[in-house]
């Protein structure tokens, strides 16, 4: 494990994470944009969808500043919804600085552990064909490329490719 990795510590998401972690959304490129009630959505757990949500980074400030509630430490996240036994990776995400150090790792792998005890047996995602480090990144995660949806994305146009992650 990296040095910046073994710092970091994994936890569920919360409204107080939502400012930063919409910051870091905005950056991405290659992942469709959500709406912050989205993410708020995914951080209640009394929500229609059940949905895991994490975030990588320290413990949140609960401090409040006059632009709001802010947890200035998140360096990634990644949310899921669940469906026992199967799951999606709806998103996961690390900031630009931090790639390549075991951030994301870290995150699916606590993600993995408790969509386990969950009942999850079977994690599923779609992702753009074009997004080779994430395709790289999930195949290092141990994926599996199950499929292929012709034109799925718009904006650009694109293939989706599908892949499968086995949690027993
Ligand atoms: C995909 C993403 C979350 C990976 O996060 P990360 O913290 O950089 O990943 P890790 O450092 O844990 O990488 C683990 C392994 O995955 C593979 N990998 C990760 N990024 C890669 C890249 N850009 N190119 C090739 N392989 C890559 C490597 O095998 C890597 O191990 P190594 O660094 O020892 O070679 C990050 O690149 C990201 O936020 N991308 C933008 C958002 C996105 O596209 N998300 C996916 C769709 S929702």
């Amino acid at each position: 494990m990296s040095p910046v990795a073994r710092q970091i510590q994994i936890r569920r998401m919360t409204a107080a994470d939502i400012d930063r972690v919409t910051e870091i959304a905005a950056t991405l490129n290659s992942v469709s944009a959500w709406p912050r009630t989205a993410y708020l959505d995914a951080a209640n757990s009394a929500a229609a969808v059940p949905r895991l949500a994490l975030v990588a980074g320290g413990a949140s400030t609960g401090r409040q500043d006059r632009s709001g509630p802010k947890s200035p430490s998140v360096q990634g996240f990644a949310v899921a919804s669940l469906l026992p036994p199967r799951a999606e990776l709806e998103i996961i995400a690390v900031t630009a600085p931090m790639r390549r150090r075991g951030v994301g790792l870290l995150l699916l792998a606590a993600l993995m552990a408790e969509l386990r005890s969950a009942g999850v047996r079977e994690l599923l995602l779609e992702v753009r064909a074009s997004n080779q480090p994430a395709i790289s990144f999930y195949c290092a995660a141990g994926f599996v490329q199950t499929g292929r949806r012709t034109r799925y994305y718009v904006n650009p146009e694109e293939d989706a490719v599908l892949m499968t992650a086995h949690l027993d």
